[in-house]
């Protein structure tokens, strides 16, 4: 079976008609949509898991500009607890469930695409890495990301644990809680060695 039409739609940069994202919000997609073809592409994924990835950059955030407070009561039960930013994955996610799409790897890359997870797939990697890698976003350790964007797609494992090991380490200085989440994800990726 082929990709649901809501994801083969998003593959073709058009979002769901539930997504609440703003002008700026789309730019960011397509960037990150330029990211994941090309390391797609350079990965030698086949075709048709391309569109999956592709369709990533168009879901993630299709609900980052919608009140966090509707969201937070379409969650799963667990994650009712979130701070407003990071609602959006699993809202999302819960709603493409709704839409009828039963692919789990994308369901849980777009969930957990802030927190990181340890059943994340090389997909749910990639988002992860170029949601943060993006050329657009800028002001923030903007050398270093080049860096890491230069060694990419090859390095996938290597950048992702570079920037999960940056963001925990960002949690902890700034006295901040690190999502059990976010340390399996780390646990994960560090015992793979
Ligand atoms: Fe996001
Ligand atoms: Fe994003």
């Amino acid at each position: 079976m082929g990709p649901h039409r809501v994801v083969e739609r998003a593959a073709a940069g058009e979002l769901p008609t539930w997504a609440e994202a703003t002008e700026e919000r789309r730019e960011h997609m397509s960037r990150v949509a330029a990211l994941l073809a090309s390391w797609s592409a350079g990965l030698g994924v086949p075709e048709d898991e391309r569109t999956r990835w592709v369709a990533l950059a168009y879901l993630h955030d299709a609900l980052r500009d919608a009140d966090p407070e509707k969201l937070r009561g379409r969650v799963p039960p667990g994650l009712t607890a979130l701070p407003p930013s990071i609602l959006h994955g699993p809202a999302a996610a819960e709603r493409l469930r709704i839409d009828g799409v039963e692919d789990g790897g994308l369901l849980r890359a777009v969930a957990y695409h802030t927190l990181g997870h340890a059943d994340l797939g090389r997909q749910g990697h990639a988002l992860y890495c170029a949601d943060f890698l993006e050329p657009g976003r800028t002001g923030l350790r903007d050398e270093w990301r080049a860096g890491l964007r230069g060694r990419m797609p090859e390095a996938l494992h290597e950048v992702v644990r570079e920037i999960l090991g940056a963001r925990i380490r960002h949690l902890l200085e700034t006295g901040r809680p690190v999502r059990p989440e976010t340390m399996s994800f780390w646990n994960s990726l560090a015992s793979e060695g």
